[in-house]
């Protein structure tokens, strides 16, 4: 059998979950149609994350995103892509009073965003809703550690899984593999128990500040493209400063437009006719 992912169609949550131990998985998030495209040509699979709150909408932390922001993120997303694999985040408030809610959530997600699966925040709490879900043909993303709809419980975006924590941890991302989830996010843990997780549980694990030890890697797009100026965590790499780049073109414009160097006579119509 082949190592890469089958090419010619979109890659479902099952072609991701075939991935594990073979070749490393790339991801990002995108929330709009052009960024989608972009990522499509590189990544096996594309998230929607709730991080579209504090990336793109302002908010101080992803609490409080709806549904309908993610549904409509979603829908332009999936106009971007061709061959990643969508997953779209379940916002907090949206599944965590049990099975039932959840899966009216994520059904609304799949039908009005055409995504191939979504993602809950949580380990053995969420179990159920995840076995749930997958009963029910909605393939589902596990993800452990710090859990960012938590930002209260944890008192801050603190590393996970320290010390004696790392069972707790541990036990979360079992916990939601073995309720059938195809994949899971290990996010800011250390790296022996995110290697310790990569090796106990069947199906892949996706790092983002979880070392290289994952069967993939996520980051959130505007974070690796210089986008979000807000803060740089630790487990960013930077590849570009577009904010920056962004920042330079419009205080050029905006010069421009002062000194009226713009428009130049390339970009006046004439008034008669041709
Ligand atoms: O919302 C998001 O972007 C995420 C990633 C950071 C994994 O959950």
């Amino acid at each position: 059998m082949s190592a890469a992912p089958p090419r010619g169609r979109q890659l479902t949550a099952s072609d991701i979950r075939a991935m594990k131990g073979r070749v490393p998985i790339v991801s990002l998030t995108a929330y709009t149609t052009p960024v989608a495209r972009l990522v499509d040509a590189h990544c096996e699979l594309v998230l929607v994350g709730d991080s579209v709150g504090m990336v793109l909408h302002g908010l101080p932390s992803t609490l409080g995103v709806t549904l309908e922001m993610m549904i409509l993120h979603g829908r332009a997303v999936a106009r971007g892509l061709e061959r990643a694999c969508m997953v779209v985040d379940l916002p907090f408030g949206t599944y965590e009073e049990g099975p039932a809610q959840a899966f009216r959530s994520a059904a609304r997600l799949m039908a009005e965003t055409g995504a191939q699966a979504v993602k809950a925040e949580g380990g053995q709490r969420v179990a159920e809703v995840v076995a749930f879900l997958v009963a029910r043909g909605i393939p589902v993303m596990g993800h452990v550690g710090l859990t960012p709809q938590s930002v209260n419980a944890f008192g801050g975006y603190r590393v996970q899984g320290r010390g004696e924590d790392a069972e707790r941890v541990a036990a979360d991302a079992r916990a939601v593999a073995e309720a059938g989830a195809f994949a899971v996010v290990l996010e800011k843990i250390p790296e022996e128990l995110a290697a310790r997780i990569t090796a106990e549980i069947a199906v892949p694990t996706f790092g983002i500040g979880a070392s290289a030890t994952c069967d993939g890697q996520i980051l959130v797009v505007d974070d690796m493209l210089g986008m979000f100026e807000d803060f740089r965590p630790k487990f960013v790499r930077r590849y570009a400063e577009l904010g920056h780049t962004a920042g330079e073109a419009i205080a050029a414009y905006a010069a421009d437009v002062r000194a009226r160097r713009f428009p130049g006579p390339e970009h006046v119509f004439e008034g008669s006719p041709r």
